[in-house]
């Protein structure tokens, strides 16, 4: 695809709400290919940020620099801004106060691309918010801090978005910036196929151990398959055929998952191929004392069985074991 050198100049500025890492590593990569970006906070990211500027990554070697000059960082939405865009990269749990907020302050029909895992309550937030242009929308690749200002995207994938007119010159854009964004008509299969590749997360923070390793542990692993073939059958009965967000189809995804270490090792080397310390972010949320998205994950397994008149035990069994920590305000 050809892209216009002057797209990002066109396209309008661009406002990053949750300077985290989704907001800091998508928000810095359009900066570095010459959106103009304003990013809202909290302090303590932003005086990282304003300390070392941002420092962004790939797992295909690329970086990009912003110095700290040329970040415009705000602990709130700056009055009488008018973004083309909004990237909305807040976590579930704040993300009903965070919508009350743009609500306030940006024009009407002002488009905001909703980043959050899971499946997004589109209807009931546009309901609460009607006047913002809410689209929901989907990071399939980590974000991890690799250290102050430096945010490292650990695994590969294509950015999907719900298809609408307003985004059509941003597909140019996303593009400059070496981010590939799809448009899809329909995007609940898009987010139930990241939904259940994230069935790993309270894995992952149950087992206390670091990703790389937790998935080379064959026990882990099958708790993990168990979880996604719970999932994938009542998907089945509900019509609803997942996205892809692998190289493989879901169901040899799970055969190599239950593969013997040694031969997954092998075979799965791309999925290993991340740093060794990180970790879920459900297992930091746990470690910080935040609330985690397990009811956005397994949750709405259980509540699609429920749907269908039936159960689902063992993702029903992680959003119990999760609650437990979390309200315990302990970690594993
Ligand atoms: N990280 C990943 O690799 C990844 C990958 C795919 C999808 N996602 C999804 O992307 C979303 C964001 O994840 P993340 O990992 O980027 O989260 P994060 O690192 O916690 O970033 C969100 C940031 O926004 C801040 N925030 C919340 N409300 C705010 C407000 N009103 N004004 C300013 N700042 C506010 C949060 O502060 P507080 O902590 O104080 O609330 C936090 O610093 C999640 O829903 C997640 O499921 C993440």
């Amino acid at each position: 695809m050809t892209v216009p050198q002057d797209a990002a100049e066109t396209a309008g500025p661009v406002l990053v709400m949750g300077a985290g890492l989704i907001g800091c590593y998508l928000g810095g990569r359009l900066h570095a290919a010459g959106v103009s970006v304003d990013f809202v906070g909290r302090p303590s990211v932003l005086q990282e940020l304003a300390a070392h500027g941002l420092h962004l990554t790939d797992l295909t070697g690329g970086m990009w620099r912003v110095p700290a000059s040329e970040l415009r960082l705000h602990e709130d939405v700056p009055a009488g801004i008018r973004p083309a865009l909004v990237l909305l990269c807040v976590k579930r749990p704040a993300l009903a106060q965070t919508l009350q907020r743009l609500a306030q302050t940006l024009p009407r029909e002002t488009p905001v691309l909703c980043w959050q895992n899971g499946l997004f309550p589109i209807d009931a937030a546009t309901l609460a918010s009607p006047q913002l242009h809410l689209l929901p929308a989907m990071v399939p690749f980590n974000v991890m801090r690799r250290g102050p200002g430096h945010f490292h995207q650990a695994t590969a994938g294509q950015l999907a978005a719900q298809s609408a007119a307003c985004l059509a010159p941003w597909q140019a854009v996303f593009q400059r910036a070496g981010l590939s964004l799809g448009l899809h008509a329909d995007m609940r299969p898009v987010q139930w196929g990241k939904l259940l590749l994230n069935l790993n997360n309270p894995v992952n923070a149950l087992s206390g151990l670091p990703l790389k390793a937790q998935l080379l542990d064959a026990t882990h692993r099958r708790r993990y398959a168990d979880l996604v073939t719970e999932a994938l059958a009542l998907l089945r009965q509900a019509h609803i055929e997942p996205y892809r967000v692998t190289p493989l189809e879901w169901d040899r995804f799970l055969r190599v998952l239950r593969l013997p270490t040694p031969l997954f090792r092998l075979i799965a080397f791309r999925m290993l191929r991340m740093d060794a310390h990180a970790r879920s972010s459900m297992a930091e949320d746990l470690a910080a004392g935040r609330q985690t998205e397990i009811d956005d994950l397994c949750g709405e397994v259980v509540r699609l069985a429920r749907s269908l008149g039936t159960q689902a035990p063992l993702n029903a069994a992680m959003v119990d074991a999760i609650h437990r920590l979390q309200n315990a305000g302990r970690t594993v």
